[in-house]
């Protein structure tokens, strides 16, 4: 791939997308097959909140980093459809008024919103739960079962995630500076995409440093990610995200720390960086490549 320059416009291929919703198809049928029927309220919530829309980019690195080892495909749908729930999770309380107070969520109404808060946090804490529950019950050996589940739940746990949505929400010390504003980003984003990429080569059984590379490239990913959603943030609209914006304004962002043209060169350097990356690998790793041009172009 020639190296991204910033002023150049970004081509996604056909064959991207056709990919990334092929695999939307899949993996909502394997979490549609998954989840509890929705005869009870909170399965209602629980079913709403992960298969109500969303780019399932997550889900879209569990595959084609799973297809870059030939894992069965049952068993790559089904660690995808447990990152989902993840995600999914974290969404509904990212929503709750305690949290970021957001009233919509992809189009809709979010969660605490249709069904109450009560049950929104209950639905959060449920999905957790719901995606170990997937992760144990997998066609694979115990060793790679017990790998995904404890490398998900560092994602997710003191040492990730959560740790994350502490430090955005002002319950730690606030960040101050640019490695501040990197560390939140890894903790709160990076980390469910680093465990998205680096799940294929656990389900591959394959060795500590090609492992360590997908991760890397997850991470770099969940950067670029964040960054853009934090340009998103203050410069679309509600209508086009699907969500509320102005979130952020308050908060020190990379937005407001460089401003969208430095964010934006920024993102392109960091993506160049995960484009790279996978250079390593003998395999086709075109899809995961323009998944970095996907998060860009969202910018566009
Ligand atoms: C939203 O993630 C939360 C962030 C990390 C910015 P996505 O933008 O991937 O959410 P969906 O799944 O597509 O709705
Ligand atoms: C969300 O960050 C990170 C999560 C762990 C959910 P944001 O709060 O910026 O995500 P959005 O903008 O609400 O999707
Ligand atoms: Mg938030
Ligand atoms: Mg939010
Ligand atoms: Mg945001």
């Amino acid at each position: 791939m020639a190296p991204l320059r910033q002023s150049q416009p970004i081509l996604i291929s056909d064959r991207f997308h056709e990919h990334l919703s092929s695999l939307t198809k899949a993996v909502e049928e394997t979490l549609d097959g998954l989840l509890p029927p929705p005869k009870t309220r909170l399965n209602k919530a629980l079913r709403e909140s992960v298969l109500g829309g969303g780019k399932r980019l997550r889900a879209f690195l569990v595959w084609e980093s799973a297809c870059l080892f030939d894992v069965p495909p049952l068993v790559a749908l089904e660690t995808a459809a447990a990152v989902e729930c993840v995600h999914a999770y974290s969404l509904v309380h990212d929503d709750l008024p305690c949290m970021d107070n957001a009233d919509t969520r992809r189009g809709k109404p979010s969660c605490h919103k249709a069904f109450g808060e009560s049950t929104a946090v209950l639905t959060g804490d449920a999905l957790g739960p719901f995606a170990f529950q997937i992760l144990a019950n997998l066609k694979a050996s115990a060793d790679i079962r017990l790998t995904l589940i404890d490398s998900l739940a560092r994602a997710m746990g003191p040492e990730g995630l959560v740790a994350g949505q502490m430090i955005d929400l002002g319950q730690e010390t606030l960040p101050k500076s640019d490695a501040d504003l990197c560390q939140l980003q890894r903790l709160k984003t990076g980390v469910l995409f680093g465990f998205s990429a680096e799940a294929g080569a656990i389900l591959g059984n394959r060795p500590p440093q090609e492992r360590q590379t997908l991760r890397d490239y997850g991470l770099a990913l969940g950067h670029v990610f964040q960054m853009i959603d934090d340009l998103l943030d203050g410069a679309s609209d509600p209508n086009t995200l699907g969500k509320p914006c102005g979130q952020d304004r308050e908060k020190l962002t990379f937005l407001s720390l460089l401003g969208p043209d430095a964010l934006y060169a920024r993102a392109t350097a960091v993506g160049q960086e995960a484009i790279s990356l996978l250079e390593t690998f003998p395999a086709d790793t075109s899809l995961l490549k323009e998944a970095i041009l996907y998060a860009l172009q969202r910018a566009h």
